[in-house]
This record gives structure tokens, C-alpha cells and sequence, in this order.
């Protein structure tokens, strides 16, 4: 079995996507500082506890498993916090990233798969985004990340190591084996907000906004099965290791859904009526953000199987009952 190192794979999408390179006959060592993640998302390979700006730390660890490829989900995420907090935002996301590419440089990778993001579109000029449109992001998350992807091509054009940068939309989701979903310290994200207020946890759903220029006033957003998005990390890696050329492509499924359709779906699927207050507009959201999902066709072969809304959002609910009921 080819080994790869994980950076951040005890997070949400990392350790999904642990499971996809092992049901694809990759060994997947993850290699993660748990400062978000949790030593019981690892499941599927060796872990190795550390720092990503830890430069001797994971030099020994590339070495340890001789490494030639990465694939890169170690970062900060919360949009809103980046805005109002940026110190760790730069520390983690660009700093200590770039303290991780000359380790990578030294050592001799070859391919290297980025979690990037919509976020680094900003305010959208035209939708579906294609991967052309220009990159104005409006939060300090967004601009990170898009400092990520421009480290990776200048270090890719002088030193020669080949990456994809696959641009998320919205991640959401758990895989139907059970023993890994969405478990965030803080939770900010919008389905697992509204499947907590059906178990009791919060008192009732925000709705940031419905003043925007859509349909019904509320945000749109294209949900992306994480099932599908750790899909699509074994065929970017595929994809450098056929030779392909570095690149940047937009995961998602090319459908919009507003915030009050995602209440309405998930009231439908559970049966439960959802508690909603309406609220202003939370800063640094654009008010509409969907993939053209082109380039993952034709690049990567690549076409979303879980991202149907009603099986998004059921696997959500199974995941956060069995949740609900393991810290009873
Ligand atoms: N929303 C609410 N109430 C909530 C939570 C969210 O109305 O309690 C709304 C938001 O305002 C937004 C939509 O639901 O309009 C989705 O919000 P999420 O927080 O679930 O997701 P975001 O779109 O803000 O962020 C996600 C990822 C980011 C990524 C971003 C790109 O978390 O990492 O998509 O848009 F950068």
C-alpha cells in the first residue's frame, strides 16, 4: 500500500478523505496537532501527533514514511472569527504553511493536494463561479487560503512539485460507515446548527439575513456531500500521479439552495418542525455562492453521488442522534 501524509486528517473533511484513499489502496498517515481535530476521527492509518510548523517534526515523519505526497487540510476555518481575530488565521494558514512547503521542498514531494475554497472568490461577479472568475476575497479565511494556492504555484514553478487546489464549497454530511461526522469546537455551519436545535442543544435556529437578492431573501449556498469532496482527493492525486499538470478546481455540485430551503428540507426529512429567528446579515457572507462543476468533470472525472439534499441531510441526522446519545 502507497503511503501519503494527511496534514490536518483528524479534522471533518481530512478524515473522510482517510477513508476514501484507504477504500482506493492508499495508506493514509495522518499527521495532526488536534488543535481542531480529534485523536478519534483516526481510523484509518498511523498517527502522528505534531505541528505543521514544526519543520524537524514533520521532515522525520516524511522520512519515517517515505512521503511523496501530500494532501493538505491543516487550517483554520471559521470565516466570521478570521474577520474579527486574522493573528492565527495568517500564523496557521499562511505562516506555518509556508514553514510546511520548504520541509516539502527539502524533502522531495512530488504532489501536493490543497484544501482551498469558494471563499477565495469573494463577493461573486457572475454564478456558477467558474475558476476563472477573479479572486477578491472578502474575509481574512478567504484571503489565506488563496495565499495558499499562490505559495503553491510559485514553489511549483521554481522547485517542480506538482499540486491541485480544489476549491470547496459547502462541506456537509457524514459517511453512512458511522464512525465519523462533523464535530467542530465552536459550530458555526448550518445544517449541524439546525439538527442540534432538533436534539435540544440550542434554543433555535438564526437566520442571518433575509434582506438579500434572492428568491426569498436568504443566502444560497451549494451543499457538497463530504463523501463526494474525499472523492475527489483520490482522484486529484490520481491525476498528478498520471502525470497531470498543477491545476485549481471547483468542488461542488452546481446547485444552489437557500437557507430557508435547507430548513424546509430538513424538516422534512426529520419530521420536526424547526425553531427559526430572523436576523440581520452576519458579516463577510456573499449572498450567493454555487459551483459551475465543469473542470471536475472533465479533469478529474469527477461527479458528486451523495449530494442529492435529502441524503445530505439524512446522513447528518444519523450522525448527530448517535452523537446526542454517545455523550448522554
Ligand atoms: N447561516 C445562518 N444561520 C446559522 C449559520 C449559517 O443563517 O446559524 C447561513 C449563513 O449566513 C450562510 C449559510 O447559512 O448564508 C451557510 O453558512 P455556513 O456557516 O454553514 O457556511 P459558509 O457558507 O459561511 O462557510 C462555508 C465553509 C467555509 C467556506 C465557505 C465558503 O464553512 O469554510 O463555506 O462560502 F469558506
Amino acid at each position: 500500500m502507497k503511503k501519503v501524509l494527511v496534514a490536518g486528517g483528524a479534522g471533518y473533511i481530512g478524515s473522510h478523505t482517510c477513508l476514501a484513499l484507504k477504500n482506493h489502496g492508499y495508506e493514509p498517515v495522518v499527521l495532526d496537532n488536534l488543535s481542531e481535530g480529534h485523536e478519534w476521527l483516526v481510523q484509518f492509518g498511523p498517527f502522528e501527533h505534531g505541528d505543521i510548523g514544526d519543520s524537524e517534526f514533520v521532515g522525520e515523519v516524511i522520512a519515517k514514511h517515505g512521503i511523496k505526497d501530500i494532501l493538505f487540510f491543516a487550517a483554520f476555518t471559521y470565516v466570521g472569527v478570521s474577520v474579527t481575530d486574522p493573528e492565527p488565521y495568517f500564523e496557521n494558514n499562511v505562516s506555518k504553511m509556508h514553514d510546511f512547503l520548504a520541509v516539502c521542498k527539502k524533502t522531495g514531494i512530488e504532489n501536493f493536494i490543497f484544501s482551498s475554497s469558494c471563499a477565495t472568490y469573494g463577493n461573486p461577479i457572475t454564478v456558477p463561479l467558474t475558476e476563472d472568475h477573479p479572486q477578491n476575497p472578502v474575509s481574512t479565511y478567504g484571503d489565506t487560503k488563496l495565499m495558499g494556492e499562490k505559495m503553491l504555484k510559485w514553489y511549483g514553478q521554481a522547485y517542480g512539485m506538482k499540486h491541485v487546489a480544489l476549491r470547496y464549497f459547502n462541506a456537509c454530511g457524514a459517511s453512512h460507515i458511522g464512525t465519523i461526522g462533523e464535530s467542530h469546537n465552536i459550530e458555526t455551519h448550518l445544517i449541524p446548527i439546525i439538527l442540534k436545535t432538533l436534539l435540544g442543544q440550542r434554543n433555535h435556529v438564526s437566520v442571518f439575513g433575509t434582506d438579500y437578492d434572492t428568491p426569498d431573501g436568504t443566502c444560497i449556498r451549494d451543499y457538497i456531500h463530504v463523501d463526494d469532496l474525499a472523492n475527489a482527493h483520490v482522484k486529484a492525486l490520481e491525476y498528478l500521479e498520471n502525470g497531470g499538470e498543477s491545476t485549481q478546481i471547483n468542488l461542488g455540485t452546481g446547485t444552489g439552495y437557500s437557507v430557508k430551503e435547507i430548513i424546509n428540507a430538513v424538516e422534512q426529512v426529520t419530521g420536526h418542525p424547526v425553531p427559526v429567528r430572523f436576523e440581520e446579515r452576519r458579516a463577510g457572507d456573499p449572498p450567493v455562492l454555487y459551483a459551475n462543476p465543469q473542470k471536475s468533470r472533465e479533469v478529474l472525472g469527477w461527479i458528486p453521488t451523495h449530494s442529492d439534499l435529502h441524503n445530505i441531510i439524512q446522513s447528518a441526522w444519523n450522525w448527530e442522534l448517535k452523537q446526542s446519545q454517545t455523550k448522554v
